[in-house]
């Protein structure tokens, strides 16, 4: 049986899923791919636990347990990334559930090495600098959870891409909690309310302004598009923040008070862009050389109108798939589903 070395940076809610559906398809993988997914090392932020033979299936769920209930190891081998690095050897696969741009030089170094790859959940690190971009996406890498977590977007991108169709335009709504509050606005509900609901239900970050300001969206989006050959970078995605630069200034308590003065604006736009039946998407589009996300209509009975309210959809309008798109769609956010997609990814790595 082949064996495959794993680093894990990130042992967070996505990570620690990850590590136990390794150990929980251990029958599977032997069985389909004749293939044993070795932990060798979990890094957090404070620093990361080593065994170079193998953490073994008893200890990662100690680890497991004792991160969930105190929030570190009991003990560290090596320092935090960055300045890991020296002790992640070449064979591995390294696989970034960080939200931070801290493994960067490391994913670099992983995707380049024959032998090894990395596998990113983390978006950060595909929508910084386009030589990060090209050193990791032109090596041994995979990252389909980064936009629409498990659901295949980039899988169907790639075979789309390799089978030589033009892609004419990409539409699609990639935030679950901006679906939520669209949703929430096309039925008439008060902006500053259907915040404070989302945020309560967990739907935003404690700050909900990391949502609302559509940075996440456009960085799928802009991963997107630099598959699509497009050499664009942050600065150049537009992007329509769903509050004003103004209120930045604002303590969380403050802003969430003070987002009622939003209710009418807001309204107004939803009006404007729901007439005639219209559902309201916070809608990625990338289409001739241009990557954009923001407030848009989507016809009722079109793939990007019919999804429901949570869900994410892509939707991809090429040569050969014009008057009836190629589309993607179910449940793009969650721990757990995000973590089977990047065991999947590991996998489809570890094949040779
Ligand atoms: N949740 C989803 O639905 C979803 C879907 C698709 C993609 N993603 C992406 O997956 C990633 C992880 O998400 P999550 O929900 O698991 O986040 P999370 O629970 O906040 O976990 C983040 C982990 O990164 C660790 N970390 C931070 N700085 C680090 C450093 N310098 N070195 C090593 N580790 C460091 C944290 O360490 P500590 O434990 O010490 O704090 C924590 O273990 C994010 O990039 C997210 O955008 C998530």
């Amino acid at each position: 049986m082949r064996i495959q070395p794993i680093f894990l940076i990130g042992y967070g809610g996505v990570g620690r899923a990850l590590a136990r559906q390794i150990i929980a398809a251990r029958a599977r993988h032997a069985q389909r791919c004749d293939l044993r997914l070795e932990i060798v090392g979990i890094a957090d932020s404070r620093g990361a636990r080593i065994e170079r033979t193998g953490l073994s299936d008893d200890m990662l769920r100690n680890l497991d347990a004792r991160k969930a209930a105190t929030g570190s190891f009991d003990r560290y081998d090596a320092p935090a990334p960055p300045a890991l690095d020296p002790f992640v050897a070449d064979d591995v696969i390294l696989v970034d559930s960080t939200a931070s741009d801290v493994a960067v030089p490391a994913l670099r170094r992983a995707a380049q090495s024959p032998q090894g790859g990395a596998v990113l959940a983390n978006k950060l690190p595909l929508a910084g600098p386009l030589a990060w971009w090209d050193d990791i996406t032109g090596g041994r890498a995979r990252w389909e959870t980064t936009c629409g977590s498990a659901l295949p977007v980039i899988s169907t991108l790639n075979t789309l891409l390799n089978s030589n169709d033009e892609i004419l335009k990409i539409e699609g709504s990639l935030s679950g909690t901006l679906a939520f509050l669209s949703a929430q606005l096309e039925a008439g509900r008060p902006f500053g309310a259907a915040v404070r609901e989302a945020r309560e239900r967990g739907y935003t970050e404690p700050d909900p302004r990391q949502d609302l300001g559509g940075r996440d969206a456009a960085r799928k989006a802009l991963i997107l598009a630099r598959m699509l050959g497009y050499r664009l970078g942050m600065d150049d995605v537009g992007i329509e923040p769903l509050y004003p630069a103004s209120m930045d200034g604002l303590s969380v308590d403050e802003f969430l008070r003070e987002a009622d003065a939003l209710d009418g604006p807001m309204a107004a736009r939803a009006g404007e862009l729901t007439r005639g039946g219209r559902k309201l998407r916070y809608a990625a589009r990338i289409e001739n050389g241009r990557c954009q996300v923001g407030l848009a209509g989507a016809e009722p009975d079109s793939k990007l109108g019919l999804i429901r309210a949570t869900d994410s959809v892509v939707v991809f309008t090429t040569r050969h798939f014009s008057d009836n798109p190629v589309s993607v769609s179910g449940r793009g956010a969650g721990q757990e589903v995000t973590a089977s997609g990047v065991l999947g990814d590991i996998v489809s790595l570890s094949a040779r």
